[in-house]
């Protein structure tokens, strides 16, 4: 595989916090500028859905402009299964944040490049063209424009001043990609639902709808990238991720219709607590296979808000005390992310887990996908074996801390960019 050249570039998003202190997020993101990368961009033509079913339904992105996805065509056989792949960004907290992200490629179409994914997103690893096994799927690349994991419905524009409206959508925008797949693939045989990042929390979310949108003869299966965030404390004890979702939620227009049905029943007047994949989970009907990393590297930044960033293969500029609060995180994301390791275990082919101990974030669209390993065995072979239905169903890295028992070498294989 060619050399990827890994750059690392920090978005420092503002997170307005209801303590009444604004915390500084900062936002680590992997871009690929290897060849493989690449070459698997370039053969993608964008559909967007500026048709009138669509625009009935008041599917927007952030700006009002139409959403859409690219599509690569498929090859051979594999050509009429699907690989549906939704791109993460994070979530826009604020009407000011709501209203920058509006402007650029995941708040807006208006610059959506028309001969390609923009380059500033990856569609390696499983998605790559040549080296994955479901490179000749026809891969449909969901772009995202909503800034909130496809939850947001609000009915009304939000005038943001006098020339710039706001639209919350995305539950619509769901809705209207769902519709449209039904009628351009009416029956076919598979499709792998991929998301990563605030899209893998998409995945969590959403995997039963998207599913609902094909027949029963459809094979559809989930495989999250990234997508497990805490409601957990920073190390000043402030639930600051949770409480950013709490004060945008009404911005966002977030209702019943905003999440799964079975995980909005259960909660009841708590439902906005659907939001978490750890409440989220237990309600997928749809087979799913979970990967993340126990010490995720943006929740390290923006949860956890450690304040030090960690290397694949030292402990970076992390003080002691630093390093006591990720091995803390990691014993509470084990913990929070058990209930989906005895699923598995109890029902291997209802769910697959993948759990690493590699400080990134997002592995599943690049090198990183066929390099990092957990029991010896890569993601790609983890999930191609649950996949298959061979009964194998659980891969923890289960090491000790990586400072005292050594860094896992895999880590070094690039997470492969934004996707
Ligand atoms: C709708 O989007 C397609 C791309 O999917 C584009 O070719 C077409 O011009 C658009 N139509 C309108 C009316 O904007
Ligand atoms: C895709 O199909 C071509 C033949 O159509 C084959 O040569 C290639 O190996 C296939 N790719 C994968 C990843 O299976
Ligand atoms: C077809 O897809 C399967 C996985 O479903 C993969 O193992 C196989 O190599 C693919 N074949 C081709 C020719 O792409
Ligand atoms: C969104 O809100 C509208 C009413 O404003 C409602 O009709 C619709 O069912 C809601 N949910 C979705 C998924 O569109
Ligand atoms: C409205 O806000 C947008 C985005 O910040 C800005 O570009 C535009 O100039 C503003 N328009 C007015 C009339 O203030
Ligand atoms: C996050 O967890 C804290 C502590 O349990 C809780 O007080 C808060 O309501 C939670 N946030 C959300 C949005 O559920
Ligand atoms: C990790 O660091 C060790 C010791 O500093 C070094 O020997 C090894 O080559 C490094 N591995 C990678 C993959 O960079």
């Amino acid at each position: 595989m060619a050399a990827a050249m890994a750059v690392l570039v920090v978005v420092v998003l503002v997170l307005g916090c209801c303590h009444g202190s604004t915390a500084t997020m900062a936002e680590a993101r992997w871009e690929n500028a290897g060849p493989a990368g690449s070459k698997v961009v370039s053969s993608a033509s964008l559909i967007l859905l500026n048709d009138s079913h669509s625009q009935s339904l008041g599917a927007f992105c952030l700006d009002g402009s139409a959403p859409g996805y690219y599509v690569r065509p498929g090859s051979g056989a594999n050509a009429s299964r699907l690989l549906v792949h939704f791109l993460g960004g994070g979530w826009c907290w604020s009407v000011d944040d709501c209203a920058a992200r509006s402007e650029g490629n995941i708040g807006s179409s208006s610059s959506w490049t028309t001969d390609g994914i923009p380059s500033t997103f990856s569609a390696g690893g499983i998605m790559d063209a040549l080296e994955s096994d479901y490179g000749n799927y026809t891969l449909l690349y969901v772009m995202y424009c909503d800034g909130s994991s496809y939850t947001s419905n609000a009915s009304q524009p939000y005038a943001f001043n006098a020339t710039k409206s706001l639209y919350f959508r995305g539950r619509r925008i769901l809705q209207a990609l769902t519709d449209h797949w039904a009628t351009v693939y009416p029956s076919p045989p598979e499709v792998i639902v991929t998301g990563s990042s605030a899209g893998g929390l998409t995945v969590y979310l959403h995997l039963d709808a998207i599913a609902a949108a094909f027949p029963a003869s459809t094979r559809v299966l989930g495989m999250v990238d990234a997508g497990f965030f805490l409601n957990h404390s920073n190390t000043n004890g402030v639930y600051a991720y949770g409480d950013s979702y709490a004060g945008v939620r009404a911005l966002w227009g977030v209702d019943q219709t905003s999440f799964d049905s079975g995980c909005v029943q259960a909660h009841g007047s708590e439902f906005p607590a659907c939001f978490f994949a750890s409440e989220a989970f237990p309600h997928m009907a749809t087979p799913v296979f979970v990967t993340n990393s126990a010490i995720d590297a943006w929740q390290m930044g923006n949860v956890l808000q450690v304040g030090c960033t960690i290397g694949v293969n030292s402990t970076g500029g992390c003080s002691a005390a630093q390093l006591a609060s990720i091995a803390a995180w990691r014993g509470d994301f084990l913990e929070a992310i058990n209930e989906v390791i005895e699923q598995a275990r109890a029902n291997p082919h209802q769910t697959g887990v993948f759990i690493d101990m590699c400080p990134v974030h997002t592995e599943t669209c690049g090198p990183s996908w066929f390099g990092y390993t957990a029991q010896a065995a890569s993601m790609a072979a983890a999930f191609r074996a649950w996949r298959a239905g061979t009964g194998e169903s659980v891969w923890e890295d289960s090491s000790a801390l990586p400072w005292e028992a050594g860094f896992n070498p895999t880590c070094a294989a690039s997470p492969g960019g934004w996707c």
